[in-house]
C-alpha cells in the first residue's frame, strides 16, 4: 500500500499578544487560575491587517519556499472563522503562493475539527495520484465575548501541511476512531463574530467524544494504548489536554504518564486556542519539543469540533523527520513577539467590520510577508509586500 501523509508542516502567529497575568490583574482574578486551572499563558492577537489568509499564506510560505508548488493541485483550507459565505479564503492564498492555475480550492467546516477531515481526504487523494500533493491548512482567530468564561481561551494561528506520498514528517494510519453527535455546546451562527457557548458542558462533551471515537478506533483495528509513545489533542486550552489524558489513559486502563501528551501543549499555551489548527500546533509542538528521537513511533492524535463531531487516529514518526522541521524558524516567531496592554488588547479585540460598500484601509500593524490592506466596494484587498 502506498505510505501517504505529512511531508512537512509550518505553523505562524501573529507578533502581539496579551500576557493571561495582564488580564487576570484588570479583572480581579487570581493569575494561577489561568496558568494553572486553564493551563495557558498568552493569547496571540492579530491586527487589523491580519486575519485567517494572512496567517495561512504565512504558515504556508516556508512549505513553498523549501518544497516548491511541483505537483500542488488541491488547497484544502479548514477555518471556523470564515471571511466570506461564498468564497474559499484558500483562493485568496493560492494567488499569495504563487500556486500554479490548475488547482481545486475548498474551504471545509466543523467548529475545531475540519482540517482533520482535510487531511484524511488528502491522503486518500494522493493514494490515487501519488504525484500530486495538497496543500492543507487551518486557519483560525479564536475571539470570545470579553468578560466572558471563554476570554482566556482566545487565540490565533495558522498551521499549513504538505501533504503527499512522500511523506518526510509523519505517515497517516488508515484506521480512524469517529463519533459525531448533535448538540450545542459551542456555535456561531452567521451574523455573530463571537460564538456562543457552554464552556462546562462543552469540555464534558469533548471527553465523551474522546473515549467514543477511541472505542470506535479499536474496534476498526486500530493499535492500543501501549504502541504510543505520545499523544496529541485539540486544545482550546493546554489543561483539557491533560484532562483528556487523564480520561484516555484511565479508560484504556493504563498508568497515567503526562510526559506523552506535554510535548504538544507547550506552544499552545503561548499561542492560544487556534480552533482548527489547535491540534496541528500541538503536533508540530509534539515533534520540535520532544528530547528522545521520534523515529518509528506512534503519536495518537484526537480531533474534536463542537456540534459536534470528534476523531481518534494515529501518525508514525518517519526516519529523517528532523531534517523537515522548521523549529528554528518557529521558535523565532515566538519569541519575537511583543506583550499589549489591557487598553491596546481591547482596541485589537474590536476589529472594524466593514459596513455595506464602505471603505476602509488597515495602517500596517503586521510584521509578515502577508497583509490586508483595507476593505473597497466589499472586496478584500490582500498584499504580499514583497511583491
Ligand atoms: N488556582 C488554580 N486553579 C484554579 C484557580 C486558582 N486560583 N481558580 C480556579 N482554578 C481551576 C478550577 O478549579 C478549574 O479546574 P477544574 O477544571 O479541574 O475543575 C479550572 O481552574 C477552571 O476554573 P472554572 O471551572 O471556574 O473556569 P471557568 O468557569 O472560567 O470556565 C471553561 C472554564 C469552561 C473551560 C472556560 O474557559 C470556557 O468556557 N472556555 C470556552 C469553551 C471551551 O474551550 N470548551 C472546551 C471544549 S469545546 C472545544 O474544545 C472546541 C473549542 O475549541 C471551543
Amino acid at each position: 500500500m502506498i505510505k501517504t501523509g505529512i511531508e512537512a508542516m509550518s505553523f505562524y502567529t501573529p507578533h502581539r499578544y496579551i500576557s493571561l497575568a495582564t488580564l487576570a490583574e484588570k479583572h480581579g482574578i487570581d493569575p494561577e487560575k489561568f496558568s494553572r486551572g486553564i493551563g495557558q499563558e498568552k493569547i496571540a492577537l492579530p491586527g487589523h491587517d491580519e486575519d485567517i489568509v494572512t496567517m495561512a499564506a504565512e504558515a504556508a510560505r516556508p512549505l513553498i519556499d523549501r518544497y516548491g508548488t511541483e505537483g500542488i493541485d488541491t488547497v484544502l483550507f479548514a477555518t471556523e472563522t470564515g471571511i466570506d459565505q461564498s468564497k474559499a479564503a484558500g483562493i485568496y492564498v493560492h494567488r499569495l503562493l504563487g500556486l500554479p492555475a490548475n488547482c481545486r480550492n475548498v474551504e471545509l467546516k466543523q467548529a475545531c475539527y475540519s482540517a482533520t477531515p482535510a487531511l484524511q481526504l488528502a491522503c486518500s487523494y494522493v493514494a490515487r495520484r501519488p504525484d500530486r500533493k495538497v496543500l492543507v491548512i487551518a486557519s483560525d482567530v479564536a475571539r470570545y465575548d470579553r468578560e466572558s468564561s471563554g476570554e482566556a481561551t482566545q487565540g490565533a494561528g495558522a498551521v499549513a501541511m504538505l501533504i503527499s506520498a512522500d511523506p518526510k514528517l509523519l505517515e497517516i494510519g488508515a484506521v480512524s476512531g469517529l463519533f459525531s453527535e448533535d448538540i450545542m455546546d459551542f456555535w456561531r451562527p452567521n451574523h455573530r463574530r463571537t460564538p456562543l457557548f457552554d464552556g462546562k458542558f462543552s469540555t464534558l462533551r469533548y471527553l465523551n467524544a474522546l473515549i467514543e471515537a477511541w472505542r470506535d478506533y479499536g474496534e476498526n483495528g486500530g493499535k492500543a494504548y501501549e504502541d504510543f509513545a505520545r499523544f496529541c489533542y485539540h486544545l482550546p486550552f493546554s489543561r483539557m489536554g491533560e484532562k483528556a489524558h487523564r480520561h484516555l489513559a484511565k479508560s484504556a486502563k493504563a498508568s497515567l504518564d503526562m510526559e506523552m501528551a506535554l510535548p504538544g501543549m507547550l506552544y499552545n499555551r503561548v499561542v492560544g486556542n487556534s480552533y482548527t489548527a489547535s491540534i496541528y500546533l500541538a503536533l508540530i509542538s509534539t515533534l520540535e519539543n520532544s528530547e528522545d528521537d521520534l523515529t518509528g513511533k506512534s503519536i495518537g492524535l484526537f480531533s474534536y469540533g463542537s456540534g459536534a463531531t470528534g476523531e481518534f487516529f494515529d501518525a508514525t514518526v518517519v526516519s529523517g523527520y528532523q531534517e523537515h522541521l522548521f523549529t528554528q524558524h518557529h521558535q523565532a516567531i515566538l519569541e519575537d513577539r511583543v506583550p499589549v496592554s489591557y487598553e491596546d488588547y481591547v482596541e485589537l479585540w474590536g476589529a472594524p467590520v466593514a459596513k455595506d460598500g464602505e471603505e476602509l484601509t488597515f495602517e500596517v500593524e503586521a510584521r509578515g510577508r502577508y497583509r490586508l490592506a483595507g476593505i473597497n466596494d466589499h472586496k478584500r484587498i490582500y498584499v504580499d509586500t514583497r511583491a
